[in-house]
């Protein structure tokens, strides 16, 4: 685990971090995340990319390919609240990626639990994901994986917990009621499955459940627990975030 001073110099480092990883010659999918925690991490990513030199930049273009972890079921592209508006502003308009190399499952599809599965055989046939981008929820979700959810969980749509509706009301108005019932959300199977993960944790309100979610034994009421598994997980927090594990870490 890399403890950095604050939110702003962990987004420098994931973001660089992710240039890396679309320069390398593993050319697998990245798995990307939405959410607060990610808005510095794609700032900080949008100007390293302005500074690169032309070729550089037309070469991120060419081999990018990512698959989001989730979508709010009932919110299109065209609604600023759906994670796919979000990463048309932060990523793929910015950068000038074409729409279709910025992967999330469809919101509006008729029937979710299908749309689930298709997005599932998506990743599959692009070789899964290379890098994992994750945030964590304040429940200890991690994608739209809610407590409780064990290791072997796939792909598929449920329903949101009224603590992750109330988390995530801000770009709602404010009102949970108003946040989808449901989502669509990669399962912990397609993320563990990932080669390498990178948590993201910044922030106090993230101090406990950070700690439980890795000190603590694995247990499905933490789902993020079950990334203590993962041979090559990598977690970068910052100090108010890192505030409840020991000094030594
Ligand atoms: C959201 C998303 C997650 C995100 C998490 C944390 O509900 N589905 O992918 O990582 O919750 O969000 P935030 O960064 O806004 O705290």
């Amino acid at each position: 685990m890399t403890v950095l001073a604050d939110a702003e110099v962990v987004a420098e480092a994931v973001a660089e971090r992710l240039l890396q990883e679309r320069r390398g010659s593993d050319q697998r999918p990245l798995g990307l995340a939405t959410g607060r925690t990610m808005v510095p991490v794609y700032a900080a990513l949008r100007r390293r990319f302005d500074r690169l030199s032309r070729p550089e930049q037309q070469a991120i273009r060419q081999g990018w390919r990512s698959f989001n972890l989730d979508e709010y079921v009932g919110l299109g592209p065209s609604d600023p609240r759906s994670f796919a508006a979000f990463m048309a502003e932060q990523l793929q308009g910015p950068l000038g990626l074409a729409l279709a190399q910025v992967q999330l499952p469809d919101g509006l599809a008729v029937d979710s639990q299908q749309e689930a599965g298709r997005y599932r055989a998506a990743l599959k046939a692009a070789g899964g994901i290379g890098l994992q981008l994750l945030g964590l929820g304040s429940n200890g979700h991690v994608g739209f994986n809610e407590p409780p959810c064990g290791p072997e969980a796939p792909c598929r749509c449920l329903a949101l917990s009224a603590a992750t509706r109330a988390q995530n009301a801000a770009a709602f108005g404010g009102d949970a009621a108003a946040v989808p019932a449901r989502a669509i959300t990669l399962g912990l199977a397609e993320i563990l499955a990932a080669e390498r993960i990178l948590l993201v944790v910044t922030g106090a309100a993230k101090a406990s459940i950070l700690r439980r979610a890795l000190l603590e034994p694995a247990c499905p009421e933490v789902p993020a627990s079950s990334l203590q598994h993962h041979p090559r997980l990598e977690v970068l927090v910052d100090g108010e975030a890192a505030a409840a594990l020991p000094p030594a870490r």
